[in-house]
């Protein structure tokens, strides 16, 4: 849990790199879901309170718990406006804080596959919430190439750098249809959920995806000069350029959803 809590360190960065994509895909997410208003909701692997933002605004909740091993994420979660309705707190999705039955719906966005237990977290998802109620993620498709840092991975291979996360084929479709039907949870069905990312400049995509927070972030913190100029160089070799500098390219999320019998 530590070191899910150091790799997030910063959540202002993180909202530069990540959390701005994880809310397009939310959006989507919240859309597909069509949950009532007024529900009692918990987030898990709420970082920073990117997407508790969007679940607040969207799906106009009674309540909502989010928790996150990561102090740094939580400490700017606290100070976003739109979020003021949760209650942020530190916690690991494989042994929550809650009794049995506590909420009416458990969502957890881009966290899975931080997850070293994914199957622990989706049995406690479905003990916290009651009968009925609906369990869901999302999260980049890893193995298919659907993170917005794709083109970061394809260039640390191009260098020799490998990364990962500890649950990257918990992302992939198949495996998030098996771990929500082995939990025992009806009415289950997947998607796959489909966002550009988009930077004015190349500078800027440096500037939001290069930074060291996160697993990528891990990777460029331990790089020499000369390997960071590799990198770029790399990078403006490969990525779809436009002719006023700008950048953009297709990100995509596989989601999954499921009812507690
Ligand atoms: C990519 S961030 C996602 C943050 C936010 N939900 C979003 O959509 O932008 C992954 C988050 O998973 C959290 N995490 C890692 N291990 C976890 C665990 N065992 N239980 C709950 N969250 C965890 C990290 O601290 C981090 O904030």
């Amino acid at each position: 849990m530590s070191d899910a809590g150091q790799m997030f360190s910063d959540g202002k960065v993180y909202e530069r790199m990540m959390g701005r994509w994880s809310k397009r895909v939310g959006v989507q997410f919240l859309d597909w879901l069509d949950a009532p208003k007024g529900l009692s909701w918990l987030e898990l692997g709420c970082g920073n309170g990117a997407f508790t933002e969007e679940l607040i605004a969207h799906s106009a909740p009674r309540a909502v718990s989010a928790i996150d091993p990561s102090e740094g994420q939580l400490a700017f979660a606290r100070t976003r406006p739109a979020a003021r309705l949760a209650e942020f707190r530190l916690g690991d999705a494989q042994a929550l804080p809650f009794p049995d039955r506590s909420f009416d719906a458990a969502a957890m966005a881009l966290a899975i596959s931080f997850i070293p237990d994914p199957a622990k977290a989706v049995a406690e998802m479905a003990r916290v919430v009651r009968p009925g109620g609906i369990i869901a993620t999302y999260m980049w498709d890893i193995p298919g190439g659907g993170l917005p840092l794709a083109p970061v991975g394809r260039a640390f291979k191009a260098m020799g750098k490998e990364y990962s996360r500890t649950s990257d084929n918990a992302s992939r479709r198949e495996a998030m249809q098996t771990l929500w039907q082995s939990a025992g949870l009806q009415a289950v069905e997947t998607r796959v959920i489909r966002i550009t990312v988009n930077f004015t400049s190349f500078d800027e995509f440096c500037e939001s995806s290069l930074v060291p927070i996160g697993p990528a972030g891990q990777v460029i913190a331990k790089m020499s000069a000369a390997e960071t100029e590799q990198l770029k160089a790399h990078l403006r070799a490969h990525l779809p350029i436009a002719a006023d500098g700008s950048i953009a390219y297709e990100a995509f999320a596989n989601a999954v959803k499921g009812r507690v019998p």
